[in-house]
């Protein structure tokens, strides 16, 4: 879990604060900031307290990470021939876990792709702080740096992937379109009914992803409150940091990989199809009629079935979430074809 947060419209100002400390009795100390794009050239973030020493880097968003962008900005950080005393992300779910896998890697020797996976980072991280700007990722709260990889798309996932530090401030929030805005809190609803429907959880992440729950439909189907949906979000990112993910995210993998949908609209796609699965995708429609939010049929007559056939082995690939949502024996109940049938509809 992350230790140490802060919480409140303003607490960005904290940030100021806290490197310093970090900088403090260190001559050339210095800071990398990972920065999402859209924040550049925009006088929201106040960075006048950073020195020329600092690497701010506004991150390429468009796309999820990929590896290979991993390895690039890690080598531009080494390129100061000394190690930074700290690592910020500023942005979404992206911007946030390239912060987290720069931190990992600087002291980490070899590509991100070699991290790929779990508990495979050796030596201690630089110390890192998360400030979330979108909220229902969970990426401040969870221990993966989701990364696209040249086969796959797979987190690092460690102990030391997780922020030492978060700052939550919903002033932030208020940049967000309402398409994104809404796909991202629901990646946090999805989240919470996949943990809650698995097997692997226990007394904890069902209390935290069930409270989740419950605030997300009261932010969605009553008053907007961007300060309870960052809580919401947490806790929805504890519970299934914790637990595991169902059926959805291995579809919406299938859906990311073949045809480059963001996380949350293709969550959002795919969960759309699985009333038969999450009693919570009722809920899910109200609040996509309440927001005027139709969803697009993705999967169209220019699809091929060489297409739909990589989605399925795509979404087959996912053991762990799988064997959570239907148990040891899940490749006889979720064959290629049923998977195939559910693609077909989104
Ligand atoms: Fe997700």
């Amino acid at each position: 879990m992350v230790q140490y947060y802060f919480l409140g419209r303003g607490a960005i100002s904290n940030l100021q604060d806290l490197l310093n400390n970090k900088k403090a009795g260190a001559k050339d100390a210095f800071v990398v900031m990972v920065i999402d794009h859209y924040f550049e050239n925009k006088n929201i973030l106040d960075l006048s307290y950073l020195s020329a020493e600092d690497l701010i880097i506004y991150a390429e968003t468009d796309e999820e990470p990929k590896t290979s962008y991993v390895d690039k900005l890690v080598d531009l950080a080494r390129s100061k021939g000394r190690l930074p005393v700290a690592v910020v992300g500023i942005g979404g779910g992206s911007a946030m876990d390239i912060a987290k896998a720069i931190s990992v890697l600087l002291t980490n020797e070899g590509p991100s792709e070699n991290y790929q996976g779990w508990d495979l980072v050796k030596n201690p991280a630089i110390y890192k702080i998360g400030v979330p700007t979108i909220a229902g990722t969970g990426a401040e709260f969870t221990r993966t740096a989701v990364l696209t990889g040249p086969t796959k798309k797979l987190g690092i996932n460690s102990d030391q992937s997780v922020f030492d530090q978060i700052i939550l401030d919903a002033n932030l929030l208020t940049t967000v379109p309402k398409e994104q805005f809404l796909y991202t809190a629901m990646d946090c609803y999805v989240h919470n009914a996949e943990s809650l429907l698995g097997r692997i959880n226990d007394s904890m992440t069902i209390a935290l992803a069930e409270k989740s729950t419950k605030m997300i439909e009261e932010i969605f189907l009553g008053e907007m409150d961007l300060e309870k949906l960052l809580v919401a979000s947490g806790m929805g990112g504890l519970a299934v940091a914790n637990s595991a993910v169902g059926i959805c995210h291995p579809l919406s993998y299938g859906l990311s990989i073949e045809l480059g949908l963001r996380h949350g609209y293709a969550i959002c796609i795919a969960f759309n199809q699985l009333e038969e699965y999450y009693p919570q995708v009722k809920t899910f429609k109200e609040i996509l009629k309440k927001y005027e939010i139709v969803l697009p049929k993705i999967i169209t007559d220019d699809i091929t079935d060489e297409q739909l056939d990589r989605m399925a082995e795509a979404t087959l690939k996912n053991e762990n979430p799988l064997s959570n949502a239907f148990g040891p024996d899940w490749k006889n109940i979720f064959s290629k074809a049923k998977v195939i049938e559910l693609l077909k509809k989104m």
